[in-house]
């Protein structure tokens, strides 16, 4: 999964094809393939989470670090090349529509080395959490896909070659966007939103003081029965109009306030497009139970089996 969300999201927001074979799609990088890129992403990703935090080659963290640099120089040379190319089409990909800022308000948020990491962070975020979305969403729509088929057979008819789904269908799509976020509150990929207090505050009745980083964590606050009927029951009804669960600050999948996740909106398209072309072409179940992973992302075994069949 982690491998097709790469290949779908590099040139969605970085506007860098993927085809090893085209002369340009690696034309004036530092990198000359896709299997390069995907394994300095690996390492990052690794050592990000390294525990041992030395700098050396010799641990996780310090090759972490070094991929990190080279994604950096990457990036650059991305940003680079695409000046060149010419006038910029702010709606071409992430990146442009960067870019586009910047060049409209050059003292404005977007300098070169916020849109440089962005670009960094939001590869980061957008394959391996919207993978592991996707991959717990397979595993729910395994258990419970009844409903889901039906509102897809709404929206869609019986048309069976759809290549596109138009932005009028997936908002027509309201029972697989509950069924997503149902998915983002019982097996939220990201376990935490962190925020350093600016100043000392007292919350019922206890003092946080200046300077302490205070964690909200997903798992415990999606699971909450003050907020969230029966929580331990996979039950996307709570997320439709009558019952209005899932409030800001209570559905914090996607952390909250004015650093929530800047791409939430682009995981769930992505996941309503992918889910939607999935219920089209297979069918499955699950033959057993699944295991998690759970950390740095809470995201299911690759070992979990299920029973897939083409539709005819
Ligand atoms: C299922 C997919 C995703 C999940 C579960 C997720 C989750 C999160 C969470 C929990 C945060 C921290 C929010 C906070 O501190 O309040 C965050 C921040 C962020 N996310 Fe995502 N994310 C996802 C996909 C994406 C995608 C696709 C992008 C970009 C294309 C993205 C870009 C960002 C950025 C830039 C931030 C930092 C925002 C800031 O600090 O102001 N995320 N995300």
């Amino acid at each position: 999964m982690e491998k097709i969300c790469f290949d779908v999201l590099v040139p969605l927001l970085l506007g860098v094809s993927l085809n090893d074979s085209e002369r340009t799609s690696f034309e004036g990088l530092p990198l000359s393939s896709k299997a390069e890129l995907k394994a300095l992403y690996k390492t990052y990703f690794d050592g990000f989470y390294g525990l041992l935090k030395w700098k050396s080659r010799f641990t996780a963290y310090g090759r972490g670090l070094k991929a990190r640099a080279a994604l950096i120089d990457l990036m650059r040379a991305v940003i680079r090349r695409r000046r060149q190319e010419g006038p910029i089409n702010p709606t071409a990909d992430f990146l442009s529509m960067m870019l586009a800022g910047q060049q409209e308000n050059p003292d404005g948020v977007f300098s070169d080395d916020l849109i440089e990491n962005q670009c960094l962070l939001q590869l980061w975020a957008s394959h391996y959490e919207i993978s592991a979305l996707i991959c717990s969403l397979i595993y729910q729509l395994g258990r419970h896909p009844q409903v889901v088929r039906e509102e897809q057979a709404d929206v869609m008819g019986i048309q069976s070659n759809v290549n596109r789904f138009e932005p009028d269908h997936l908002k027509q799509m309201l029972f697989l966007e509950a069924t997503i976020k149902e998915t983002l509150r019982t097996l939220p990929p990201s376990s935490t939103a962190n925020r350093r207090l600016t100043k000392s505050v007292v919350l019922d009745g206890v003092l946080y003081e200046k300077g302490w980083v205070l964690i909200a964590e997903p798992r415990i606050a999606n699971m909450m029965a003050d907020h969230f009927h029966k929580p331990e029951l996979f039950d996307p009804d709570r997320f439709g109009p009558e019952r209005g669960e899932g409030k800001m600050y209570q559905f914090i999948a996607f952390g909250g306030g004015v650093h929530a996740c800047l791409g939430a909106q682009m995981a769930m398209v992505v996941t309503k497009v992918f889910a939607s072309h999935l219920l089209r072409l297979f069918d499955w179940k699950l033959t057993g139970s699944a295991q998690f992973v759970q950390f740095p992302l809470r995201k299911i075994k690759d070992d979990y089996q299920i029973d897939i069949a083409r539709r005819v």
